[in-house]
């Protein structure tokens, strides 16, 4: 298939594209590289010896996007594309509602007009909001205890794709809840790449290990978990890749929702452990207050993927935590080198 990624030249999709074309698919990128670099698209064809059309344009120019549908045969789309960042979101809510909701209705209509009916979405596993129950599944309860606009678009954005796949039969949707995304492509040419101080845990850790920052806060240590520390479920981004490939090479009619995450929770202490392992070094911490908006533990029931798309994860956290310091110490200012 020729795929259309939206967001490509982003974290998860990097890595994808490199998956894509590893299984004999080619790719078109859309990027308006407000939170990416044009690097990461040449860095991914060096690594798979393809050329890439690469279209900078945004989402929401409905023209420029449908130049991009008139001149490349796209024969399906995932859908990266999107402001991601949590804290920004609560500051900034209508940018984030303007920029998730708007590109991905811009999307929608562009593809209705070029009759193309196949896509793959990334949301993520805070449309579970506080979870009721662990570990999640695809059935489990979601929209309530969402802290955020991000979260919001998310959920919001499965409704918006739901309710265009039930008015129109052909169209086939799915949508991957993602847990938390980690590590980088062996390689350690492309990886994450924040810009300013990362929000995230890994990425943090990461900068900490290569002299960046100075030390590790943990936000809190008194949750009800096994060390009090918050547990998350960390999928290596290449699993998550290979996610999608299995996910776009099973698409049906309707909208099906599929959880990608590893099933196994890992504390922050845990994390930070096997970090410095990787690093060989140690990376010091702090206990910190608890971060407003977060809950104790998050991972998933990743069966339904196994069993319907042939696909589960199979990197452990060590080795996300190696294929992560190879990137951040190979490219101690990401891309910008
Ligand atoms: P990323 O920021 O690296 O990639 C997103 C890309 O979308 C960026 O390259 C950005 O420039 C582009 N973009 C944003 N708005 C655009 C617009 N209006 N027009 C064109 N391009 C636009 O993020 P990522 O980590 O690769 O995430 C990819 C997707 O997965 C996002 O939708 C994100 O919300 C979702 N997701 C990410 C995580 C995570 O922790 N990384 C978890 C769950 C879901
Ligand atoms: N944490 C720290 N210190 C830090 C950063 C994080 O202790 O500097 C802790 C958090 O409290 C949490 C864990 O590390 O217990 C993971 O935090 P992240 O910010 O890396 O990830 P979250 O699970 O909070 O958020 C991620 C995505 C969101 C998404 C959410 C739910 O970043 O986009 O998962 O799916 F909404």
């Amino acid at each position: 298939m020729n795929i259309l990624l939206t967001g490509g030249a982003g974290y998860i999709g990097s890595h994808t594209a490199i998956e894509l074309i590893n299984s004999g698919h080619s790719v078109v990128v859309v990027d308006n590289l407000a939170n990416s670099s044009i690097e990461s698209i040449k860095r991914v064809e060096t690594i798979t010896g393809q050329s890439i059309p690469f279209f900078e344009i945004d989402l929401r120019n409905k023209l420029a996007l449908d130049e991009v549908f008139k001149t490349n045969q796209i024969d399906a789309v995932i859908h990266f594309a999107g402001l991601k960042a949590v804290g920004e979101s609560v500051a900034r809510p209508l940018y984030y509602y303007d920029n998730n909701l708007t590109s991905t209705l811009a999307l929608l209509e562009v593809m209705a007009d070029h009759k193309v009916s196949k896509l793959v979405f990334s949301s993520s596993a805070t449309v579970y909001g506080s979870p009721e129950e662990l570990p999640l599944t695809e059935s489990s309860r979601v929209g309530v205890g969402i802290t955020n606009p991000y979260g919001w678009t998310k959920y919001m954005i499965e409704q918006i794709i739901t309710d265009t796949a039930q008015a129109n039969p052909d169209f086939q949707a799915t949508i991957l809840r993602y847990f938390n995304p980690v590590g980088a492509h062996e390689s350690g040419q492309i990886g994450e790449d924040p810009s300013g101080i990362p929000n995230n845990l890994l990425p943090y850790v990461a900068q900490v290990a290569v002299g960046k920052l100075e030390l590790v806060g943990v936000f809190g240590d008194d949750y009800d978990t096994p060390d009090g520390t918050g547990v998350r479920d960390y999928i290596h981004v290449v699993d998550l890749a290979k996610g999608h490939v299995a996910a776009i090479e099973n698409i049906k009619a309707g909208t099906s929702v599929y959880n990608l995450g590893t099933g196994k929770g890992v504390s922050v202490l845990e994390l930070i452990s096997a970090f410095s392992k990787a690093a060989g070094k140690d990376i010091p911490y702090e206990i910190k207050p608890r971060r407003a908006g977060d809950i104790a533990s998050c991972y998933a029931d990743p069966a339904k993927a196994e069993a319907e798309l042939g696909w589960k994860a199979e990197y452990s956290i060590e080795r996300a935590c190696e294929d992560s310091w190879r990137w951040q110490s190979q490219n101690p200012n990401g891309y910008a080198n």
